[in-house]
């Protein structure tokens, strides 16, 4: 297994560009199972999920080809030959469950294995089956797979209400009432900028959608929808994450296509630790205004709250904080496994439930660390850029999943970082 070998080396300068979102992209493939007409998405991260994700459709009839060395993915669904989505690639992620919605909209039927995905607590999928369940899908679970049936004339509109915010479920549901016979109105449903380019790629598709980015959504079904092509939004977690290299490691860095407006509850903290962004026309511009940021206390929130993917980054940035900063999960139980490798790097940090509390220390040491899921990947080579000597963060295939080029874009700036190649 590869691992990646990051040596504190000071300040950090220069432009990081940021890719396409990899969990946009991961909801906008799976919308071209509900067309018989050629969907092409542009600004596609180069991501082993989105490999997956193509070999997951490729395995249900549909065409998809990757152009210009990945960046473009020009999909077809013309023949969906296999209504089946086997759980050798949906075990491998967990955005696997997004084919269900649109097969069963379009084929009536769809049977789809149980995901696996990052193992961040208990994930289940349960929101996903009550919103078809609403739409009139007949739904049983067996030997791990849902086996799904849409009534004889299709998938019913119908008003579903979550109780809680699931991006996974909204997208399901939404997808799969743009085919449903009337209106439905999702309630409660998620705003998450994902949210909003999927809704914007199905209108361009023919689809009638009100109401994306605010928590009610009112879809009216259609019998049909056409082709398009669709640029993928910026990745706004890839970029919160490069914004936090400079304020790890000071300088001054310019992460190209990054918008405030994507993430402002995380600029905001930014803000009170004591880091500068400016937007500017070629993107966000990031510095740290002192040697050391200032503890923050932060909670995270569905959009437009701080977001759960850059809480692990935000504790490595805290870890060197002036003071005692507390960080609350709220989204998924068990998200602070980068804990114990940041303590291990010399970091303060109690963990109390859902709760960590970080006492900054002065500087962290360079250690071997193992990476636990993707966003606990990137937080370690955070801490390893701000660290003294040599941090080797194992498992980095995690990493894989969600950030292209992770050494390149890091070594432009000025990182010392190395990718060393495994058995
Ligand atoms: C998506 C993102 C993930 C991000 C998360 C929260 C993708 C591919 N992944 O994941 O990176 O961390 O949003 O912003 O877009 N839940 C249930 N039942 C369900 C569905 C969810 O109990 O049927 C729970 C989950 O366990 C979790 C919470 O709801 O505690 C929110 O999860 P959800 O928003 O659905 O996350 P994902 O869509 O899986």
């Amino acid at each position: 297994m590869d691992s990646i070998v990051v040596t504190g080396n000071g300040a950090l300068s220069g432009d990081i560009p940021i890719a396409g979102a990899k969990n946009a992209c991961l909801t906008l493939m799976p919308a071209t199972l509900l067309s018989d007409e050629p969907l092409t998405l542009t600004n596609a991260p180069r991501l082993s999920d989105i490999r997956t994700m193509t070999a997951l459709l490729q395995s249900l009839g549909a065409e998809v080809s990757a152009l210009q060395d990945g960046q473009v993915l020009a999909m077809s669904s013309h023949d969906l030959n296999n209504l089946t989505a086997d759980y050798d690639i949906v075990r491998k992620m967990r955005a696997s469950i997004l084919v269900l919605g649109p097969m069963l909209a379009r084929a009536g039927q769809a049977v789809v294995s149980l995901p696996g995905g990052c193992a961040i607590g208990a994930r289940p999928v349960d929101l996903h089956l009550k919103a078809l369940e609403a739409m009139g899908a007949d739904l049983e679970l067996r030997d791990g797979y849902v086996h799904a049936k849409a009534p004889s004339g299709g998938l019913k509109g119908a008003v579903v209400e979550f109780p809680f915010v699931s991006v996974g479920a909204t997208e399901n549901a939404l997808m799969a009432a743009t085919l449903a016979k009337g209106t439905t109105v999702l309630k409660n449903a998620a705003r998450e900028p994902e949210i909003v380019d999927l809704a914007q790629c199905l209108q361009k598709m023919g689809a009638q959608i009100e109401g994306e980015g605010t928590s009610t959504i009112t879809i009216q079904g259609v019998d049909r929808l056409g082709g398009g092509t669709h640029r993928v939004v910026t990745d706004r977690i890839e970029l919160g994450t490069y914004m936090l290299a400079p304020a790890v490691c000071g300088g001054e860095v310019t992460c190209l296509g990054g918008r405030i407006d994507l993430l402002e509850a995380f600029c905001e903290k930014l803000d009170q630790a004591g880091v500068s962004v400016e937007q500017t026309e070629k993107g966000l511009k990031v510095s740290r205004k002192g040697d050391r940021v200032r503890a923050v206390d932060v909670t995270t929130e569905p959009y437009p709250g701080f977001p759960t993917d850059l809480q692990a980054q935000m504790m490595a940035l805290l870890c060197t904080a002036e003071g005692t900063s507390v960080l609350e999960e709220k989204i998924f139980e068990n998200r602070f496994m980068h804990a114990p490798e940041l303590i291990r790097m010399g970091a303060s940090i109690d963990v109390h439930g859902g709760t960590a509390t970080v006492t900054g220390v002065d500087r962290l040491k360079g250690a071997p660390v193992m990476a636990t899921d993707l966003r606990a990947s990137v937080s370690l080579i955070l801490a390893g850029l701000a660290a003294e000597g040599e941090t080797i963060v194992n498992r980095v295939y995690h990493l894989d999943r969600g950030y292209e080029h992770v050494v390149r874009k890091l070594e432009n700036v000025g990182a010392k970082i190395e990718r060393i190649k495994g058995e």
